[in-house]
């Protein structure tokens, strides 16, 4: 088992694994509304898979611009949360095509606002991409349009994805399972 930080990574998600269903997701993506396709990355935990995701795109004959926003979520437990915006898009999204990638789907709040923030300003249609779909914890009626692999309930790290700020550099997915 990888050993890193002094801690066992148990691997869920191997770096193959996602290389070919990148290719996967890739090859619906072209099936879709992508004229004249603008990408967005939900930072921070979609970086590794936006850019792979991206070259995957590519590799299927697709030529999309990309963007990228922060988001943020607040509020925790009881108190009802929101969501953000951290750091904005540049371009204007009236009348294009939209494809939203983030890393993790779980209440759906960070999603469904993006989205619902990408058709206040004009998109003709939005369309989006997660690597994991962590269905149990849904608190909205939100479905993603692409999804990499369903998830199950564990605190997962690696591709991007953090615990205090650790771990984004793993090239696979796994979970922290205890000091090695
Ligand atoms: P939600 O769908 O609005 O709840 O947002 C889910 C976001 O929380 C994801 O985009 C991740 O950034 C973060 N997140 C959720 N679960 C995990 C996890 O298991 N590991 C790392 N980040 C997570
Ligand atoms: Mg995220």
């Amino acid at each position: 088992m990888p050993v890193v930080r002094g801690k066992n990574i148990e691997p869920l998600f191997t770096a193959e694994q996602i290389r070919q269903r990148n290719l996967e997701l890739a090859q619906d993506i072209i099936k879709g509304p992508c004229d004249d396709l603008l990408v967005i990355s939900v930072l921070k935990g979609s970086f590794i898979f936006a850019a792979d995701l991206i070259r995957a795109l590519h590799d299927v004959g697709l030529a999309p611009e990309v963007e990228f926003i922060t988001l943020s979520s607040y509020g925790t437990g009881t108190v009802s949360q929101g969501v953000k915006i951290i750091k904005d898009i540049d371009s204007d999204v009236k009348g294009r095509n939209i494809l939203l990638i983030d890393d993790i789907l779980e209440s759906g709040r960070t999603l469904l606002f993006a989205k619902e923030l990408m058709f206040e300003r004009g998109a003709a249609n939005v369309t989006i991409a997660v690597l994991l779909d962590k269905k149990v914890k849904r608190k909205e009626v939100f479905e993603a349009d692409y999804v990499g692999f369903e998830c199950p309930d564990y605190f997962v790290v690696g591709y991007g994805m953090d615990v205090a700020y650790a771990f984004r550099e793993l090239p696979f997915v796994g979970v922290v399972t205890g000091d090695a």
